[in-house]
């Protein structure tokens, strides 16, 4: 596993400038739970995963060059700052990055932590922790944006993803849309700090169209149908079915299918 450096342009606080870039890797969220430290902020790109890690135990599988696959690693106090406020603002910041470049109108956050464009996934987030000391965690936020994949790679379990280029015919430069994702992720961790978890929750909220709309949830076990009406304190979906509203935790469950009526 050799790497490289790239230093990224954009004007950043906390997320540090020098990447460390690899062309091919197994995943970048392992590389960064593994035993040695990194200074707060650092950034691992990947070109390609060879066992990429998705939510749930999947894999995430992407053709060489075609997806920004990077991780950043964070040393937070997670009694200040809970671990999902993270997934939270990792998807703020991916939609603030591509909506830079595509109509702001087509891209879309659904819960827990799917980037969405034209209400098909565009990215999908892995935020991983580990314990260092009482006070401290490692988290390791994990980012895939599809970039340039033709259509036809998303077929079978994929077609309801999309990639930029797919879903917009746009062609974008990986480090340019990584510096614009960088250069948000920074500025919502900044804001985090400065304002708490609800500050960037009232922004998630603002760009999830879902929200008081009819959907479905599937757990392990059934498929419920109601009304999206919040997201509780902790993070957790709030669905109002017709028997009374359920709470889904991030862990237990997956929307399966929108209807904006
Ligand atoms: C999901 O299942 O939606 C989450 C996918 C997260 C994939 C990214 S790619 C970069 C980072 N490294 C990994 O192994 N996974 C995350």
């Amino acid at each position: 596993m050799n790497s490289k450096h790239i230093r990224l342009t954009s004007n950043l606080s906390i997320v540090q400038r020098d990447v460390i870039h690899f062309p091919s890797i197994d995943s970048t969220n392992t590389y960064l739970l593994g035993n040695h430290t990194h200074p707060h902020g650092t950034v691992v790109l990947a070109d390609y995963q060879s066992a990429g890690r998705g939510r749930r135990g999947k894999q995430w599988i992407s053709p060489t060059e075609s997806a920004i696959l990077f991780s950043i690693y964070l040393r937070e106090n997670i009694r200040e700052i809970p671990i999902y406020a993270f997934t939270f603002l990792a998807a703020v910041g991916v939609f603030e990055g591509i909506a830079r470049f595509v109509l702001p109108d087509l891209v879309s956050l659904k819960w827990p932590n799917d980037v969405m464009i034209n209400h098909r996934k565009v990215c999908g987030i892995l935020v991983q922790s580990k314990t260092s000391s009482e006070e401290m965690s490692v988290i390791v936020i994990g980012i895939g944006v599809n970039v340039s994949q033709p259509d036809s790679f998303f077929k079978n379990d994929l077609a309801n993803a999309c990639s930029i280029l797919s879903a917009t015919g746009i062609r974008l430069e990986r480090i340019e849309l990584l510096n614009s994702i960088a250069d948000a992720l920074d500025a919502n961790l900044e804001l985090l700090n400065r304002s708490g978890a609800d500050a960037i929750l009232s922004k998630w909220k603002r760009y999830c169209p879902y929200l008081g709309k009819k959907i479905a949830v599937t757990d392990d076990f059934y498929r419920y149908e109601g009304i999206f009406r919040d997201i509780s304190p902790s993070g957790a979906l709030i669905l109002r079915t017709e028997t009374g509203d359920r709470t889904f935790h991030a862990a237990e469950v997956s929307i399966e299918k929108e209807k904006l009526s």
